[in-house]
């Protein structure tokens, strides 16, 4: 008998254990039974999306004694397609649910008994926050506070060996001038509805850790890119729309500031956070890799020009400049020496190559690109950059 994977829910219907136990026993058992199997029971919220999947995928695979259930909404931004890969594995569950719901959440706990949580699910676009702030309240906020209720509901009695990890954005930071960078200790100034989420869903976790003890740990990370990213991001949007041979609509003068991250190195800087960061303490992840938009789409535009054996220069044509985005932060620059000089971490794949790779990817896996921008992506397409 298998109480492990996805034969996990088959498994949990009333059916003949051997023991002859009474119904209302059967969830007691099966818990127990949990913990013997497995030595951790880890939540990963938000793991059928970009980071999310690539973090499942990490767990599973490192850790096959550690249970790992991915809880995910699958909003337009969430495809279990980027987890297919691990859906099989003796030691994943896929729970579909909604982190607004605290009902839903409170017997998810209980069905669980998590010893942690890695909290990733989000609304996570800037663009789409303009538009619907109060999306991004619900889930980013309430959906957080949500979850910190139920872990500390569960955990309130031993808060031993347990973690609550809640994962952020370098956004909550502000905007830069020309110079300097984020540290742990920089103030908080959000100007994007996004931002200000984040900012406040980061502020409900220190305050339960502060309140109640939860052990909590948060990091705030850079701009990601990689596979499996949702195309209305720069970078997707961009390998999408020049393979297409469509406009590149470039927010502004262009000459906005980022620092990118490949997704893989923040997936390791995650599991180094969960396992060895300190309960309390903020870490910040970065690339030490700024680029301005317009010198990364430049970039892109030739690294895809090479790939698809077209004139060099070509694909620069289709640089559009458009209407800029309202509240834009000119420069995130990210300053990780705590995260290096205390966990060791540092990123392991430079721009040129995660790029390669990432455009690779998208090249390959046209079928999930044709997936995902199907039906209301066109929509959002069109009222984004149709009057701009
Ligand atoms: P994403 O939009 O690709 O994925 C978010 C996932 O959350 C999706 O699978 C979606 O279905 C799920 N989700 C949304 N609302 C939900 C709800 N109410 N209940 C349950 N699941 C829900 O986002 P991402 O880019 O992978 O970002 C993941 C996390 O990392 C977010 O918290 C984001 O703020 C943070 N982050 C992202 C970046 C980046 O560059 N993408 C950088 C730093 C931090
Ligand atoms: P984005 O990928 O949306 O990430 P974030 O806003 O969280 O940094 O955007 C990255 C940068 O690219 C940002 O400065 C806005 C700019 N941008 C464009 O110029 N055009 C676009 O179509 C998009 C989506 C973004």
């Amino acid at each position: 008998m298998c109480f492990c994977g996805r034969d996990y829910e088959r498994n949990t219907r009333p059916v003949d254990l051997g023991g002859g136990f009474a119904e209302g026993t059967r969830p007691y058992y099966v818990k127990n039974l949990l913990k013997i199997m497995f030595k951790k029971s880890v939540l990963i919220t938000g793991g059928a999306g970009f980071i999310g999947s690539h973090v499942v995928r990490l767990f599973v695979n490192k850790y096959p004694d550690y249970q790992i259930v991915n809880l995910d909404a699958l909003t337009y931004a969430g495809n279990l397609e980027n987890v297919k890969d691990v859906e099989k594995q003796p030691n994943y569950v896929f729970e579909k649910g909604d982190i607004r719901v605290a009902d839903f959440l409170k017997n998810l706990f209980e069905k669980y008994n998590f010893d942690a949580v890695i909290h990733l699910a989000a609304e996570s676009h800037v663009d789409r926050s303009i538009e619907n702030p109060l999306a991004f309240v619900e889930t980013n906020v309430i959906g957080t506070v949500n979850l910190l209720n139920a872990a500390k509901n569960l955990w309130k009695n031993d808060w031993r060996d347990k973690l609550f990890y809640h994962i952020s954005t370098d956004e909550v930071y502000g905007s830069l001038g020309k110079t300097g960078l984020f540290t742990e200790n920089t103030a908080y100034d959000p100007h994007s509805p996004y931002s200000a989420s984040k900012a406040a869903s980061d502020h409900f976790v220190r305050s339960y850790h502060d309140t109640y003890g939860l052990p909590s740990v948060i990091s705030n990370c850079s701009n990601n890119y990689g596979p499996n990213q949702f195309p209305e991001k720069l970078i997707p949007l961009f390998i999408n729309n020049i393979k297409l041979q469509k406009p590149l609509p470039v927010y502004g003068d262009g000459q906005y500031t980022r620092d990118w991250l490949f997704v893989i190195d923040h997936a390791r800087a995650i599991d180094m956070i969960f396992h060895q960061g300190k309960t309390g303490e903020t870490y910040n992840i970065g690339g030490f890799n700024e680029y301005t938009n317009i010198d990364l789409i430049h970039l892109l535009c030739d690294i895809m020009d090479e790939k698809l054996g077209r004139p060099k220069g070509s694909s620069r044509n289709l640089i559009t400049f458009v209407k800029d985005r309202p509240g834009h932060d000119k420069r995130y620059a990210i300053d990780a020496t705590k995260i290096n000089k205390e966990l060791g971490w540092k990123p392991s794949v430079n721009f040129e190559e995660g790029l390669s790779k990432t455009i690779d990817w998208y090249l390959e896996n046209e079928e999930w690109l044709k997936n995902v921008t199907s039906g209301e992506y066109q929509k959002y397409y069109d009222e984004m950059y149709g009057g701009r």
